[in-house]
């Protein structure tokens, strides 16, 4: 930068003060010439009025001796050089010995010129005053013949002055100019980057940089540009895998897309003859991700669990997917026993699951299991790193099992941009307060570019917790973070899903699922049923799904043979013993309630407790009259979303817990709290009772709200949000560079 201010200031001061010398100095040399001319001519007046008498008396008297002497002593004068006294007719009378050869009687006789004149001789100028006496007896002239050489002297010494003068002027300025730009300088770079890290430019006027004249103007165009951004998202209806790519193209220039989880996508397994078997695992983090890495052609790096897994990698763990058309790497990580029971099944599930959700399932803390935490996350920071081909990839972290990662990836790849989405909900500060190592998750989490949750009350969560527990400089209004100079955007991006969903590509109409799925399961056809489908978890609600319907009954006993739930649940992290003991809970409470009311060939609860695939799944949501989904707490819930998306006939009713995020967005479903079973009782009353015309207007403003707030847009918006962030940071960098120029 110091480079660049000598050149575009120093430069032009030096150059105009040349110029300005260079006119000045003749003008200069004239006007001191006239000054001495004119003094010379009034002293030539002078001595000439003095010697007038005297001259003309002697010239009468023709006494040249006399004469002669007297011009001599007058001649004494220094600046008098010599004096002539001549006949009109050229003939010299007197002149005494210091006349210049080139000054003669002679020549002066012919001289029709002005009395005055300066005549260049070769020992400096002089000049010659000429005093015609043509009246007296004898007439006579006079020259007097001054030394003008003073002049010259003058001049030079005054020229010498002035150069020196206006040289160190020249200097002063240009020194003067240079301090001055570059202190104006840093403090519009130090605003700027201000403002570029903090993500000060929309609505901003307390920023730093919004007084100052050029920098209000970058300001305004980043502005623009970033309004423009967020109305393109906002107002984009048709969010498509092709958006998302041209996003990627666009505003992440191409990078490269890297997407941690310890969820894989495709499981490999062996089946019973032996054979390998993909199964797609049920995960809500699985059904938003993998649209988005298919788009992305990205790299998915995580947990190798099925046991076929190591059968179908390359030497760099690598496997295509999707297994029957793939479009990108799944890079699988491998994990010892002890790991997967310290870090996934302690740490993870024991602790920040239950601590994340208000189950009131009380966490376990232990220490093994937070070093197999963080020797795990250390692992997959090396992976990332291994994975990265550029030095600046967007990284996508996923969920609770990689909250030290942020930190941990970005001590190897310093200049990745990387965001962790938290999939669960985020508890008040106070609830988090009791893990013993929440000062190192928030720490290492803030090393992220983004944090990103389901709900903005969530994101509150989080911030509140770091208010408590961290000390860093936390910005409500724009919700970022600053901790050591580093700023971290704390945003709400609600996930969603796929539209339409792939899964339903080749699913039959509904009548044709609701026929296949009633006789699969042994439902009557007349049966008003309701479809429960998740992971067997302690958070989904399922055996106060259960009682619900028991107290229904027990209400409405006419209801009975005419109600049914069928509740897919698929075993998960049964190794634990809270999933066991919920899983025998669950049984039991379907036994016990089914015992109560069943009739016949009818029994109100159908439980069915294995893992289903997709598609049928979809079959399922079809085939259903009414989805409950009624988890104690949820970050978001997809299964809500994707009931809603299997209904094209616009047709079905939803029953939505108020704690899962999902209510924030479908307020046409049917509400509830589902610690009260009473009130969900009710709403699957109001289900069976609601009009086909309630049904689809419900449906398809759900629908729409589904349709438009897709998957690709949420992925769309953060992706944008980091290619802000990657703009920012290079502007940054940029300014830095130009500032670290000079210095
Ligand atoms: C939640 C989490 C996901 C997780 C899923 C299934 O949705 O947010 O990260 O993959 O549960 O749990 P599992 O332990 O089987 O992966």
């Amino acid at each position: 930068m110091l480079r660049s201010i000598l050149i575009r200031l120093v430069l032009p001061v030096v150059l105009a003060s040349c110029v300005v010398a260079f006119v000045a100095l003749p003008y200069m040399d004239n006007l001191l010439a006239d000054w001495f001319r004119g003094d010379i001519e009034m002293r030539a007046q002078l001595v000439m009025s003095s010697m007038r008498q005297p001259v003309s008396e002697l010239v009468a008297k023709n006494d040249l001796g006399q004469l002669s002497k007297y011009l001599s002593a007058i001649t004494a004068d220094k600046r008098l050089l010599a004096i002539a006294i001549c006949r009109p007719d050229g003939r010299p009378i007197v002149e005494t010995q210091t006349t210049p050869v080139a000054v003669s009687c002679n020549a002066e006789a012919e001289s029709t010129g002005p009395a005055e004149q300066v005549v260049h001789l070769p020992s400096g100028s002089v000049e010659i005053s000429r005093f015609d006496f043509d009246s007296a007896k004898p007439p006579y002239r006079v020259l007097l013949v001054h030394d003008l050489s003073f002049v010259d002297r003058r001049q030079r010494t005054a020229r010498d002055f002035i150069i020196a003068f206006v040289g160190i002027a020249a200097i002063l300025l240009a020194l003067f100019v240079v301090l001055s730009a570059w202190l104006q300088l840093r403090r519009w770079v130090k605003a700027l980057i201000g403002d570029i890290r903090g993500r000060r430019f929309l609505d901003d006027a307390k920023s730093p940089s919004a007084s100052m004249p050029i920098l209000s103007q970058v300001r305004e165009v980043l502005a623009e540009i970033e309004e423009e951004q967020r109305l393109e998202i906002d107002f984009r209806e048709n969010w498509t895998p092709q958006a998302l790519h041209q996003v990627v193209e666009t505003q992440l220039k191409a990078a490269q897309v890297l997407v941690v989880s310890n969820r894989e996508p495709y499981i490999h397994h062996r089946g019973e003859n032996g054979e390998i078997v993909v199964q797609v695992p049920a995960s809500g983090m699985v059904t938003a991700m993998e649209p988005i890495v298919r788009a992305c052609a990205g790299v998915w790096i995580a947990h190798g669990s099925g046991a076929a897994d190591r059968d179908v990698v390359d030497r760099y763990d690598h496997v295509r997917v999707p297994p029957d058309d793939p479009e990108y790497t799944l890079r699988r990580v491998w994990l010892t026993a002890d790991q997967e029971a310290g870090y996934y099944y302690g740490f993870a599930n024991e602790g920040i699951w239950p601590l994340c959700h208000l189950a009131y399932v009380r966490p376990e803390f232990r220490a093994s299991d937070w070093r197999s935490y963080e020797e795990v996350n250390a692992k997959f920071a090396e992976a990332c790193a291994a994975e990265a081909t550029t030095d600046s990839p967007v990284i996508l972290i996923q969920d609770f099992h990689f909250a030290l990662l942020p930190k941990l990836v970005r001590a190897k790849v310093p200049k990745a941009t990387i965001a962790l989405f938290w999939h669960i909900p985020w508890p008040n500060a106070e609830t988090f307060g009791v893990c013993p190592w929440k000062r190192e998750m928030l720490l290492h989490m803030l090393s992220a570019d983004i944090l990103g949750f389901h709900t903005r009350y969530h994101c509150q969560n989080f911030l509140d917790t770091l208010d408590r527990f961290v000390e860093c400089q936390i910005d409500r209004e724009h919700m970022t973070v600053t901790h050591q100079g580093r700023v971290c955007r704390i945003a709400p991006y609600p996930i969603s899903i796929e539209w339409p969903p792939r899964w339903l590509k080749g699913v039959a109409g509904v009548p044709a699922c609701r026929a296949a799925v009633r006789a699969r399961h042994g439902i009557g056809a007349h049966v008003f049923l309701g479809l429960g489908v998740e992971r067997w978890d302690f958070t989904k609600g399922i055996v106060e799904r259960f009682h619900a319907l028991e107290i229904l009954l027990e209400r409405n006993p006419r209801l009975r043979g005419k109600i049914g739930l069928l509740q897919i649940a698929a075993p998960s992290r049964s190794q634990l013993p809270a999933y066991q003991a919920l899983q025998k809970h669950t049984l039991e409470e379907a036994k016990r309630i089914n015992g109560r009311f069943a009739e016949m060939d009818w029994r109100p609860i159908v439980l069915v407790g294995e893992h289903q695939e997709p598609r049928l799944v979809f079959e399922l949501y079809r085939a259903a009259d009414f989805c409950l989904v009624n988890s104690l707490h949820d970050g978001m819930n997809l299964v809500a979303k994707e009931f809603v998306a299997a209904r094209d006939d616009e047709d079905g009713v939803l029953i939505l817990s108020t704690f899962a995020g999902a209510s924030r967005e479908l307020t046409e479903a049917l509400l509830v709290n589902p610690f009260d079973v009473s009130e969900t009782a009710d709403a699957i009353e109001t289900a069976m009772r609601m009009s086909r015309d309630e049904r689809r207007g419900r449906m398809s403003l759900m629908r729409r709200t589904v349709k438009e707030n897709n998957v690709y847009r949420w992925a769309g918006r953060m992706l944008m949000d980091m290619g802000r962030i990657r703009q920012r940071q290079s502007l940054s960098r940029a300014v830095g560079r130009g500032r670290g120029e000079g210095g």
